[in-house]
């Protein structure tokens, strides 16, 4: 593919689109929203960029962000609706249910904010990976969105005929900076697919702090995506084996081009001992468990 030709492509189809109407884009700091939201304002398009915090997103992410597009001259604002989205989600273990509520819970937010400033545009960055796992029936949370249910005119999405290793060329195209380009792939639903049963605080709090260690320590391997996962079941320790009050976290990074298929990584032993100590450190955890799966038979996430 000639890149430069789809850059001029995909500006012109966004600004014949909107016009000089002003857009709001979804911008989660991914390599796709990212390529989406500079694709726009490179077409001279009006957009307002926002960031959903929902507790669901990993460590000091809205930072990065708002650090990262800083630099760009871009602005992102930040809507908090973490209280909003951990009510909707309490009490709820059933695993089919979480993503039909997260997404409920996200567009309402997206959809507030573009009545509240009048506008009809929602940008963001799907891309072909999203609409093929979607139409294999694997819910998506960005594919199939009924945008006028949530006041939506219109949704923009430049992206959709490139797969993840093509946006990241794009990105380099555009001269976005490598802690944007080479990100590793982040789901839109976030942590919540990576916690069993009910999702909590002190879940989410968990995976959050191991994967900030995990993908610390497994840099080295250039995973395409690290994964830790929390088990809904408690477990014992050696400090009271009356009480099952640890949980597990489950492990696990992939190679793959494209998502669509992925290997497993199994880790040597020094790693698995060296990260283990690290989350064992983290307290309320009581084992670490590695998962190796490959796709197929697996999926890279867990929900
Ligand atoms: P699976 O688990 O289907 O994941 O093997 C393949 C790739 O898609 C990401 N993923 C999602 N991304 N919304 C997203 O934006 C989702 O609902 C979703 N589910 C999975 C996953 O992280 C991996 O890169």
């Amino acid at each position: 593919m000639d890149y430069t030709q789809f850059i001029d492509e995909q500006k012109k189809a966004i600004s014949e689109q909107v016009s000089d109407e002003k857009v709001i884009c979804a911008l989660s700091g991914g390599v796709d929203s990212s390529v989406a939201t500079v694709l726009a304002h490179r077409a001279g398009v009006n957009v307002e960029n926002y960031f959903i915090d929902d507790y669901l997103r990993k460590k000091e992410e809205y930072a990065f962000v708002r650090d990262t597009f800083a630099r760009l001259g871009i602005k992102v604002e930040l809507c908090d609706i973490q209280d909003e989205m951990m009510g909707a989600l309490e009490g709820v273990s059933d695993n089919t249910q979480k993503r039909p509520i997260f997404r409920k819970v996200f567009y309402g937010a997206f959809g507030r904010i573009v009545q509240e400033k009048g506008v009809k545009y929602l940008l963001q960055g799907t891309i072909k990976a999203d609409r093929k796992m979607f139409e294999r029936g694997q819910l998506q949370h960005n594919v199939g969105i009924p945008f006028q249910e949530y006041g939506i005119e219109q949704a923009v999405e430049p992206l959709t005929e490139l797969y993840k290793h093509e946006v990241r060329e794009v990105a380099k195209l555009l001269g976005l900076p490598p802690e944007i380009s080479e990100r590793a792939p982040f789901p839109g639903p976030g942590l919540l697919i990576r916690c069993l049963g009910e999702v909590t605080r002190e879940k989410v709090d968990l995976i959050r702090e191991g994967l900030a260690a995990a993908e610390e320590e497994l840099a080295y391997l250039n995973p395409f995506q690290v994964i830790v996962a929390v088990s809904d079941t408690l477990v014992c320790s050696m400090i009271d084996r009356a009480v099952p009050d640890k949980y597990m976290l489950i492990i696990r990074a992939v190679k793959s081009k494209d998502a669509m298929t992925a290997e497993g990584i199994v880790p040597s032993q020094e790693l698995k001992d060296r990260l283990e100590e690290r989350l064992m450190a983290l307290g309320k955890v009581g084992r670490v468990l590695w998962d190796p799966t490959n796709k197929p038979p697996g999926t890279i996430e867990y929900i």
